[in-house]
């Protein structure tokens, strides 16, 4: 197991938002985190990366290693990174001035492990190459979503986290992406995403976990969770447009 998270609970304030997320990720799996808007999908992965700006208990372990005390920039160089909601490069450098940042964040790292990543990510990234020298926000937003992973992976993360990464993405875009997660996978990486899509999700994840009110409320195959009509019934509300929040819980 790549990644161990036991009885996470985090919130805002005084305010709990997840209650007792426990789940896990393997190495070579791409594993899914699904659920409707403000469930509290977010709050886990960042509380998880060690943002701790409202973690209130729990173990996270990466590798064996507990890092739950540890702030964020120690939990990269424990292995895992997590690629945040939404597009955050730095548009005024240029695209291998962005790559060349998410190796900064594990210092540690030594030059030729970093002309490696670099290499590595060129390899995943090749619609890249022609555009390392141009400044990142001159980029599409499909390439842009790129450049937010590639920089993630120069840390050569063991555990590569992604908060909706196919968020606004064109179909042929998200498929794309979707390939790299796996082939990153295959390499060995455990990969966990938060994805919208509970199709996306279910068609490309081994496996997944269902969250709703802060809670994981389902977890399993993604064959499995197809044929569940209960994944539809708790999503169902997600994709007729998000729900109140006051809504009654499924039983
Ligand atoms: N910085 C914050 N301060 C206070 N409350 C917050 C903050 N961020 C999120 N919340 C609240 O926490 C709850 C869960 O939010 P979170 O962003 O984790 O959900 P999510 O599952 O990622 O949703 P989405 O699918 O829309 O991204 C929501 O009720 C939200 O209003
Ligand atoms: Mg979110």
């Amino acid at each position: 197991m790549v990644l161990e998270v036991r009885d996470l609970h985090a919130g805002y304030g005084r305010m709990a938002v997840v209650v007792g997320v426990s789940l896990t990720v393997c190495a070579r799996e791409m594993v899914g985190l699904i659920g409707r808007n403000g469930a509290g999908k977010t709050t886990t992965v960042r509380a998880i990366a060690g943002l701790r700006d409202g973690v209130f208990s729990g173990i996270v372990e990466v590798n064996g290693v507990p890092v739950q005390r540890l702030g964020s920039a120690k939990v990269v160089g424990c292995g895992l990174v997590l690629v945040p909601e939404g597009r955050r490069i730095f548009s005024s450098m240029t695209v291998s001035e962005n790559l060349r940042l998410g190796s900064f964040s594990r210092r540690r790292q030594p030059a030729r492990e970093r002309e490696r990543n670099l290499e590595r990510v060129m390899a995943l990234f090749p619609g890249l190459a022609p555009f390392l020298e141009t400044r990142a926000g001159q980029l599409s937003g499909g390439q842009q979503q790129m450049v937010a992973v590639g920089r993630g992976l120069m840390a050569g993360p063991k555990v590569l986290i992604l908060d909706e990464p196919t968020a606004g993405l064109a179909p042929n875009l998200s498929a794309e992406l979707y390939r790299v997660m796996r082939q990153l996978a295959d390499s060995g990486v455990g990969v966990l995403v938060v994805e919208q899509s509970i199709k996306l999700a279910l068609q490309h994840c081994d496996r997944a976990y269902v969250m709703d009110r802060g809670q994981i409320v389902r977890a399993g195959g993604v064959q499995e969770l197809s044929k569940e009509h209960v994944t539809e019934a708790i999503m169902g509300r997600a994709a007729s447009g998000g729900g109140a929040p006051e809504a009654p819980a499924p039983s």
